[in-house]
Protein backbone atom coordinates (compact mmCIF):
# COMPACT_ATOMS: atom_id res chain seq x y z
CA UNK A 1 0.00 0.00 0.00
CA UNK A 2 0.94 3.78 -0.49
CA UNK A 3 1.78 6.11 2.55
CA UNK A 4 2.44 9.41 2.92
CA UNK A 5 6.37 9.38 4.61
CA UNK A 6 8.92 11.47 5.60
CA UNK A 7 11.92 9.98 3.84
CA UNK A 8 15.65 10.96 2.74
CA UNK A 9 16.49 10.48 -1.06
CA UNK A 10 20.29 10.81 -0.43
CA UNK A 11 22.83 10.79 3.00
CA UNK A 12 23.25 14.28 4.09
CA UNK A 13 22.10 17.54 6.41
CA UNK A 14 18.61 17.80 7.72
CA UNK A 15 17.33 19.68 4.62
CA UNK A 16 17.34 16.34 2.95
CA UNK A 17 14.24 15.01 4.58
CA UNK A 18 11.31 15.51 2.52
CA UNK A 19 7.07 14.47 2.32
CA UNK A 20 6.78 11.44 0.28
CA UNK A 21 4.31 9.02 -0.81
CA UNK A 22 6.31 5.63 -0.69
CA UNK A 23 4.76 1.83 -1.23
CA UNK A 24 5.36 -0.45 1.75
CA UNK A 25 6.14 -3.76 1.15
CA UNK A 26 3.39 -6.56 1.05
CA UNK A 27 2.06 -7.22 5.16
CA UNK A 28 3.83 -10.61 6.26
CA UNK A 29 1.69 -13.68 7.97
CA UNK A 30 2.78 -12.21 11.16
CA UNK A 31 2.79 -8.89 10.84
CA UNK A 32 0.39 -6.12 11.29
CA UNK A 33 -0.07 -2.59 9.74
CA UNK A 34 -0.32 0.31 12.22
CA UNK A 35 -1.81 3.88 11.56
CA UNK A 36 0.72 6.12 13.13
CA UNK A 37 -0.21 8.33 15.58
CA UNK A 38 3.10 9.68 16.84
CA UNK A 39 6.64 8.73 16.71
CA UNK A 40 9.68 9.96 18.49
CA UNK A 41 13.11 11.40 17.54
CA UNK A 42 16.42 9.05 18.72
CA UNK A 43 20.18 10.18 17.73
CA UNK A 44 19.94 7.31 15.67
CA UNK A 45 17.61 8.99 13.34
CA UNK A 46 19.96 11.68 12.44
CA UNK A 47 23.54 9.46 12.76
CA UNK A 48 21.86 7.52 9.83
CA UNK A 49 20.42 10.39 7.95
CA UNK A 50 24.01 11.74 8.06
CA UNK A 51 25.15 8.51 6.52
CA UNK A 52 27.47 7.29 9.87
CA UNK A 53 25.36 4.07 9.85
CA UNK A 54 25.73 3.68 6.08
CA UNK A 55 28.10 0.45 6.25
CA UNK A 56 26.02 -0.84 8.35
CA UNK A 57 22.73 -0.22 7.48
CA UNK A 58 23.29 -0.55 3.38
CA UNK A 59 20.27 0.08 2.69
CA UNK A 60 18.21 1.03 -1.02
CA UNK A 61 16.47 4.59 -0.96
CA UNK A 62 14.52 6.40 -0.39
CA UNK A 63 14.95 5.68 3.66
CA UNK A 64 11.69 6.24 5.95
CA UNK A 65 13.54 7.03 9.34
CA UNK A 66 12.07 6.38 12.40
CA UNK A 67 12.66 3.36 14.87
CA UNK A 68 9.05 4.19 17.39
CA UNK A 69 5.58 3.62 16.73
CA UNK A 70 2.39 4.58 18.82
CA UNK A 71 -0.83 4.42 16.75
CA UNK A 72 -4.06 1.60 15.88
CA UNK A 73 -3.76 -1.42 14.09
CA UNK A 74 -5.66 -1.19 10.85
CA UNK A 75 -4.71 -4.67 9.19
CA UNK A 76 -3.58 -7.91 10.61
CA UNK A 77 -1.48 -10.62 8.62
CA UNK A 78 -3.09 -13.84 8.12
CA UNK A 79 -1.03 -16.04 10.69
CA UNK A 80 -1.48 -13.09 13.52
CA UNK A 81 -3.44 -14.75 16.44
CA UNK A 82 -3.14 -12.08 19.80
CA UNK A 83 -3.34 -8.65 18.02
CA UNK A 84 -6.89 -7.28 15.78
CA UNK A 85 -8.12 -4.36 14.31
CA UNK A 86 -8.41 -1.42 16.42
CA UNK A 87 -6.05 -2.18 18.92
CA UNK A 88 -3.96 0.52 20.57
CA UNK A 89 -0.15 -0.33 20.57
CA UNK A 90 3.13 0.93 20.08
CA UNK A 91 6.45 -0.63 19.22
CA UNK A 92 10.52 -0.58 18.47
CA UNK A 93 9.84 -1.86 14.78
CA UNK A 94 12.57 -3.80 12.84
CA UNK A 95 15.58 -1.76 11.66
CA UNK A 96 14.56 -1.51 8.22
CA UNK A 97 14.37 1.04 5.51
CA UNK A 98 10.55 1.53 5.84
CA UNK A 99 10.35 3.28 9.50
CA UNK A 100 7.89 5.15 11.42
CA UNK A 101 8.01 8.90 10.16
CA UNK A 102 4.86 7.78 8.02
CA UNK A 103 1.11 7.94 8.15
CA UNK A 104 1.33 4.15 7.76
CA UNK A 105 4.04 1.42 9.35
CA UNK A 106 4.78 -2.43 9.72
CA UNK A 107 5.54 -4.22 12.52
CA UNK A 108 6.13 -7.59 13.05
CA UNK A 109 3.07 -9.13 15.63
CA UNK A 110 5.97 -10.33 18.26
CA UNK A 111 7.46 -6.43 18.88
CA UNK A 112 4.01 -5.17 19.57
CA UNK A 113 3.01 -4.27 23.51
CA UNK A 114 -0.84 -2.79 24.17
CA UNK A 115 -0.48 0.91 25.06
CA UNK A 116 -1.33 1.75 28.22
CA UNK A 117 -5.05 3.33 28.25
CA UNK A 118 -3.55 5.78 31.08
CA UNK A 119 -1.19 7.45 28.97
CA UNK A 120 -1.21 9.45 25.84
CA UNK A 121 0.03 8.08 22.16
CA UNK A 122 2.42 11.15 22.42
CA UNK A 123 3.74 9.50 25.89
CA UNK A 124 3.90 5.63 24.48
CA UNK A 125 6.09 6.76 21.22
CA UNK A 126 8.82 8.20 23.31
CA UNK A 127 9.48 4.69 25.20
CA UNK A 128 10.15 1.98 22.54
CA UNK A 129 13.85 2.34 21.17
CA UNK A 130 14.73 4.45 24.61
CA UNK A 131 13.09 2.61 27.30
CA UNK A 132 14.41 -0.99 25.91
CA UNK A 133 17.40 0.35 25.52
CA UNK A 134 17.70 1.16 28.94
CA UNK A 135 16.36 -1.87 30.25
CA UNK A 136 18.38 -4.67 28.40
CA UNK A 137 21.39 -1.99 29.64
CA UNK A 138 20.61 -2.31 33.33
CA UNK A 139 19.11 -5.90 33.69
CA UNK A 140 20.16 -8.15 30.24
CA UNK A 141 23.59 -6.61 30.04
CA UNK A 142 24.47 -4.67 33.60
CA UNK A 143 22.17 -7.76 35.89
CA UNK A 144 21.63 -4.62 37.91
CA UNK A 145 20.66 -5.58 41.48
CA UNK A 146 18.23 -4.48 44.45
CA UNK A 147 21.21 -2.35 47.06
CA UNK A 148 23.42 -1.91 44.47
CA UNK A 149 24.62 1.39 42.93
CA UNK A 150 24.51 2.84 39.67
CA UNK A 151 25.87 5.22 37.88
CA UNK A 152 23.68 6.09 34.46
CA UNK A 153 25.14 9.10 32.69
CA UNK A 154 23.10 11.72 30.86
CA UNK A 155 19.87 11.49 33.02
CA UNK A 156 18.17 14.08 31.56
CA UNK A 157 18.32 12.25 28.12
CA UNK A 158 15.60 10.32 26.48
CA UNK A 159 17.48 6.84 27.89
CA UNK A 160 18.31 8.06 30.58
CA UNK A 161 14.79 9.38 31.84
CA UNK A 162 13.66 5.85 31.30
CA UNK A 163 17.25 4.22 33.29
CA UNK A 164 16.73 6.40 36.42
CA UNK A 165 12.99 4.94 36.87
CA UNK A 166 13.67 1.36 35.60
CA UNK A 167 16.54 1.36 37.97
CA UNK A 168 15.37 2.97 40.78
CA UNK A 169 11.82 0.70 40.83
CA UNK A 170 14.83 -2.51 41.07
CA UNK A 171 15.66 -1.26 44.20
CA UNK A 172 18.87 0.45 43.29
CA UNK A 173 21.04 3.65 44.71
CA UNK A 174 20.84 5.97 41.47
CA UNK A 175 23.34 7.87 40.49
CA UNK A 176 23.09 10.40 37.54
CA UNK A 177 24.93 13.38 35.63
CA UNK A 178 23.03 16.32 34.18
CA UNK A 179 22.82 19.72 33.99
CA UNK A 180 21.68 22.15 36.96
CA UNK A 181 18.02 22.91 35.31
CA UNK A 182 17.07 19.21 35.14
CA UNK A 183 18.57 18.37 38.73
CA UNK A 184 14.67 18.50 40.36
CA UNK A 185 13.08 16.65 37.46
CA UNK A 186 15.35 13.68 37.86
CA UNK A 187 15.14 13.89 41.34
CA UNK A 188 11.51 13.50 40.78
CA UNK A 189 11.94 10.65 39.20
CA UNK A 190 13.94 8.52 41.33
CA UNK A 191 17.12 9.77 41.40
CA UNK A 192 18.95 9.97 44.84
CA UNK A 193 21.93 12.19 43.67
CA UNK A 194 22.39 14.34 40.30
CA UNK A 195 25.76 15.56 39.35
CA UNK A 196 25.98 18.70 37.37
CA UNK A 197 28.54 17.67 35.17
CA UNK A 198 29.58 21.26 34.39
CA UNK A 199 31.33 21.96 37.84
CA UNK A 200 31.56 18.48 39.54
CA UNK A 201 34.32 15.96 37.93
CA UNK A 202 32.14 12.66 38.97
CA UNK A 203 35.08 10.63 38.78
CA UNK A 204 36.52 13.04 42.11
CA UNK A 205 33.16 12.37 44.33
CA UNK A 206 32.31 8.74 43.58
CA UNK A 207 33.23 5.26 44.48
CA UNK A 208 32.71 1.74 44.50
CA UNK A 209 29.92 2.07 41.86
CA UNK A 210 28.54 -1.39 41.01
CA UNK A 211 27.37 -0.47 37.84
CA UNK A 212 27.89 2.03 35.23
CA UNK A 213 25.36 2.84 32.13
CA UNK A 214 27.83 4.95 29.61
CA UNK A 215 25.41 6.87 27.41
CA UNK A 216 28.20 9.35 27.03
CA UNK A 217 31.70 7.80 25.75
CA UNK A 218 35.25 9.30 25.05
CA UNK A 219 36.50 10.27 28.29
CA UNK A 220 33.57 10.52 30.68
CA UNK A 221 33.38 6.26 29.50
CA UNK A 222 37.31 6.16 30.36
CA UNK A 223 36.68 7.80 33.76
CA UNK A 224 33.89 5.83 34.60
CA UNK A 225 36.57 3.08 35.06
CA UNK A 226 38.11 4.93 37.93
CA UNK A 227 34.56 4.94 40.14
CA UNK A 228 33.72 0.81 39.44
CA UNK A 229 34.65 -1.49 42.33
CA UNK A 230 36.33 -4.73 41.64
CA UNK A 231 33.61 -6.54 41.11
CA UNK A 232 31.87 -3.44 38.65
CA UNK A 233 30.16 -3.50 35.49
CA UNK A 234 30.13 -0.85 33.01
CA UNK A 235 27.43 -1.23 29.82
CA UNK A 236 28.08 1.59 27.32
CA UNK A 237 25.30 2.02 24.42
CA UNK A 238 28.12 4.61 22.33
CA UNK A 239 31.13 2.59 21.86
CA UNK A 240 33.92 -0.78 22.65
CA UNK A 241 35.51 -0.05 26.14
CA UNK A 242 39.32 0.43 26.43
CA UNK A 243 40.43 -3.24 26.56
CA UNK A 244 43.07 -2.23 28.90
CA UNK A 245 40.64 -0.62 31.07
CA UNK A 246 38.16 -3.43 30.98
CA UNK A 247 40.47 -6.00 32.60
CA UNK A 248 40.42 -4.03 35.61
CA UNK A 249 36.42 -4.72 36.43
CA UNK A 250 34.10 -7.38 35.99
CA UNK A 251 32.58 -6.51 32.72
CA UNK A 252 32.85 -3.97 30.24
CA UNK A 253 30.87 -3.94 27.08
CA UNK A 254 29.30 -2.27 24.54
CA UNK A 255 25.68 -3.13 23.17
CA UNK A 256 22.94 -2.55 20.83
CA UNK A 257 19.36 -2.62 21.60
CA UNK A 258 17.43 -5.52 19.89
CA UNK A 259 13.66 -5.02 20.07
CA UNK A 260 11.48 -7.07 22.15
CA UNK A 261 7.72 -6.92 22.52
CA UNK A 262 7.77 -8.59 25.98
CA UNK A 263 10.20 -6.34 27.49
CA UNK A 264 7.95 -3.54 26.45
CA UNK A 265 4.95 -4.98 27.79
CA UNK A 266 6.90 -5.21 31.52
CA UNK A 267 7.92 -1.09 30.61
CA UNK A 268 4.05 -0.80 29.88
CA UNK A 269 2.71 -2.60 32.81
CA UNK A 270 5.02 -0.30 35.16
CA UNK A 271 3.39 2.72 33.34
CA UNK A 272 0.24 1.67 34.26
CA UNK A 273 1.16 1.11 37.56
CA UNK A 274 2.29 4.41 37.63
CA UNK A 275 5.81 3.10 38.20
CA UNK A 276 7.31 4.69 34.90
CA UNK A 277 6.09 7.90 32.86
CA UNK A 278 7.42 9.56 29.62
CA UNK A 279 9.05 13.06 30.18
CA UNK A 280 7.84 14.49 26.56
CA UNK A 281 10.03 17.80 26.35
CA UNK A 282 9.41 18.48 23.15
CA UNK A 283 6.71 17.85 20.10
CA UNK A 284 6.90 18.99 16.90
CA UNK A 285 4.05 17.79 13.91
CA UNK A 286 5.13 14.86 12.01
CA UNK A 287 6.14 16.63 8.77
CA UNK A 288 9.24 17.45 6.46
CA UNK A 289 9.47 21.22 8.74
CA UNK A 290 8.42 19.30 11.93
CA UNK A 291 11.24 16.45 11.47
CA UNK A 292 14.00 18.85 10.81
CA UNK A 293 13.65 20.89 13.49
CA UNK A 294 13.31 17.72 15.76
CA UNK A 295 16.53 16.48 14.52
CA UNK A 296 18.09 20.04 14.72
CA UNK A 297 17.35 19.70 18.30
CA UNK A 298 18.03 16.29 18.94
CA UNK A 299 21.61 16.71 17.38
CA UNK A 300 22.22 19.90 19.68
CA UNK A 301 22.41 16.89 22.22
CA UNK A 302 20.59 19.13 24.65
CA UNK A 303 17.23 17.96 24.27
CA UNK A 304 14.95 17.50 27.72
CA UNK A 305 13.77 13.84 28.13
CA UNK A 306 12.05 12.93 24.46
CA UNK A 307 11.20 14.21 21.22
CA UNK A 308 8.04 13.28 20.04
CA UNK A 309 6.43 13.91 16.46
CA UNK A 310 2.84 14.13 16.68
CA UNK A 311 0.97 12.91 13.05
CA UNK A 312 -2.10 15.15 13.54
N1 LIG B 1 23.53 1.18 21.31
C1 LIG B 1 22.22 1.40 21.23
O1 LIG B 1 21.45 0.49 20.95
C2 LIG B 1 21.69 2.79 21.52
C3 LIG B 1 20.32 2.95 21.79
C4 LIG B 1 19.84 4.23 22.12
C5 LIG B 1 20.72 5.31 22.16
N2 LIG B 1 22.03 5.12 21.84
C6 LIG B 1 22.97 6.27 21.90
O2 LIG B 1 23.04 6.70 23.26
C7 LIG B 1 23.25 8.10 23.32
C8 LIG B 1 22.20 8.74 24.23
O3 LIG B 1 20.93 8.63 23.62
P1 LIG B 1 19.72 9.54 24.11
O4 LIG B 1 18.54 9.23 23.27
O5 LIG B 1 19.58 9.45 25.59
O6 LIG B 1 20.31 10.99 23.73
P2 LIG B 1 19.71 12.42 24.00
O7 LIG B 1 18.29 12.33 24.44
O8 LIG B 1 20.03 13.24 22.81
O9 LIG B 1 20.60 12.96 25.23
C9 LIG B 1 20.53 14.32 25.53
C10 LIG B 1 20.92 14.54 26.98
O10 LIG B 1 22.34 14.36 27.15
C11 LIG B 1 22.71 15.16 28.26
N3 LIG B 1 24.14 15.43 28.19
C12 LIG B 1 24.81 16.03 27.17
N4 LIG B 1 26.14 16.07 27.49
C13 LIG B 1 26.27 15.50 28.72
C14 LIG B 1 27.39 15.24 29.59
N5 LIG B 1 28.63 15.58 29.25
N6 LIG B 1 27.15 14.61 30.76
C15 LIG B 1 25.90 14.26 31.13
N7 LIG B 1 24.81 14.48 30.36
C16 LIG B 1 25.01 15.09 29.17
C17 LIG B 1 21.87 16.40 28.17
O11 LIG B 1 21.60 16.81 29.49
P3 LIG B 1 21.67 18.33 29.95
O12 LIG B 1 20.81 19.11 28.95
O13 LIG B 1 21.16 18.27 31.33
O14 LIG B 1 23.09 18.77 29.84
C18 LIG B 1 20.59 15.94 27.44
O15 LIG B 1 19.48 15.85 28.30
C19 LIG B 1 23.22 8.60 21.86
O16 LIG B 1 24.55 8.71 21.39
C20 LIG B 1 22.51 7.48 21.12
O17 LIG B 1 22.86 7.41 19.76
C21 LIG B 1 22.53 3.89 21.53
Amino acid sequence: METRAVVIEEYGHADQLKESQITLPELGEHQVLVKVKATSVNPIDWKLREGYLAQMMPWDFPITLGWDVAGEIVEVGSEVKDWHIGQEVFARPETTRFGTYADYTIVDDHLLAKKPDSISFEEAAAVPLAGLTAYQALFTHGKLKAGEKVLIHAGAGGVGIYAIQLAKNAGATVITTASKKNHELLKELGADQVIDYHTTDFSEVLEDIDLVFDTMGGDVQKDSFKVLNSDGRLISIVGAPDEELAKNVAVAESIWLQPDGKQLQEIADLMTEGKVKSIVGHTYPLTAEGVTEAHELSATHHAKGKIVLVNE
